[in-house]
């Protein structure tokens, strides 16, 4: 190995000196440039970009309030007050029970979660924080949705890690699938560096959770008869019954036909049958976090609604 190496470095060296003279004088003759190519579409963000991009500030929002109490026990108020912009501060968030392990990876999300709020700001500008409701009972009722009947006793995303991360099962996913809807939709080039931006993380979250989750997937979640795998896949039938566009939306464990590839029980990461991420519409998200299959109808995490163009205008009873 040690050999290996001298050799190696040896011959970089000597490559090095080799091609040093050239590669100054090519360097300084072309100055490297970090900046992209030029977009063909010389607009940097449209009118409904900033739409389509507010909108996202709702999940944000809520992902950002879950992620900051849970791993901290306080939120967006004390970490970057003007973010919120007056809003209303959250219902029912609280400090999780959490072990070492997950709440430094909470933390992190969390801040990932304020910075993303920051980028929009920027980009587009922010609406005031919506109310929210990050109460244990919120989640026991979506729990008691999923399950189809009442857990005795009530489900709580606070109890402790695993719990906590089932409740996070339900929110970066929700993200991930509204920006990969958004795309197509978009015209300006920094909407699109942003979106993509966005889309990043917000995926490399839900796959951390999934991830996790997939670890315990046959561990029964206590003190419930239910393993961690039946949750996922009854969470993710819920969203699909309350979005009501068919499957878009799968467990950590499916039949085969349901894999990638149509081959593997094992799914980690929900996709299509291409393995390419689902895309789903603000009004398909609304009906979800709202959890009343109807985007014109507040409730769940959202009591009085969504703000921003796009999440009003279906609350506007005179448009309907
Ligand atoms: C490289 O950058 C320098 C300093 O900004 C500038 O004077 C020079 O014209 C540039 N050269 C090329 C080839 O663009
Ligand atoms: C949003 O960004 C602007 C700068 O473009 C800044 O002045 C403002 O304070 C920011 N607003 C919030 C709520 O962070
Ligand atoms: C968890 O972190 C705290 C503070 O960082 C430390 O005091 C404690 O020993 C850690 N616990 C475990 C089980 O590693
Ligand atoms: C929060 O959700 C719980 C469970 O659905 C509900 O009982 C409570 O009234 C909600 N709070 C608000 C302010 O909507
Ligand atoms: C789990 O518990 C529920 C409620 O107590 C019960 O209806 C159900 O049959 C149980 N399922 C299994 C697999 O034991
Ligand atoms: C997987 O199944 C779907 C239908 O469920 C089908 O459309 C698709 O062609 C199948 N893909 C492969 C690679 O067999
Ligand atoms: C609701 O719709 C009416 C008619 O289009 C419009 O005048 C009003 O500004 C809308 N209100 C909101 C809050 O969007």
């Amino acid at each position: 190995m040690m050999a290996i190496l001298a050799t190696s470095s040896s011959f970089l060296i000597a490559f090095m000196i080799l091609m040093s003279s050239e590669l100054i004088l090519q360097i300084s003759a072309t100055n490297l440039t970090c900046d992209p190519i030029y977009p063909p579409i010389k607009v940097p963000v449209s009118a409904t970009d900033v739409e389509l991009l507010q909108f996202a500030v709702n999940l944000e929002f809520l992902e950002a309030e879950f992620f900051l109490w849970g791993a901290l026990g306080y939120g967006l108020d004390k970490v970057a007050p003007e973010l919120p912009n007056g809003g209303p501060s959250p219902i029912g968030a609280q400090k999780a029970n959490l072990d070492n392990l997950t709440r430094n990876i909470v933390t992190m999300f969390a801040y990932e979660e304020v910075g993303h709020l920051r980028a929009l700001n920027l980009t587009v500008g922010l609406f005031p924080r919506p109310l929210l409701n990050l109460s244990s009972a919120n989640f026991a009722k979506i729990f008691d949705e999923a399950s189809g009947y009442s857990l005795v006793p009530p489900f709580d995303p606070y109890d402790d890690s695993l719990k906590y991360l089932l409740a996070s099962y339900v929110i970066p996913y929700m993200g991930l699938v509204g920006y990969v809807g958004a795309n197509p939709l978009l015209i300006g080039y920094d909407s699109k560096a942003l979106l993509a931006g966005l889309l990043g993380v917000e995926s490399g979250q839900d796959a951390v959770i999934r991830t996790y989750l997939f670890e315990r997937a046959e561990e029964e979640v206590a003190p419930y008869n239910i393993t961690v795998a039946e949750f996922t896949t009854r969470i993710s039938e819920l969203r699909n019954r309350l979005a009501g566009c068919g499957i878009k939306d799968k467990g950590i464990i499916v039949p085969p036909q349901l894999g990638a590839e149509n081959r593997t029980e094992t799914n980690v990461l929900s996709a299509n049958s291409y393995s390419v991420s689902y895309s789903r519409t603000p009004a398909e998200i609304l009906r979800v976090v709202y959890g009343t299959g109807n985007e014109h109808t507040p409730g769940g995490f959202y009591p009085q609604g969504g703000n921003g163009k796009i999440a009003k205008g279906y609350l506007n009873k005179s448009h309907y």
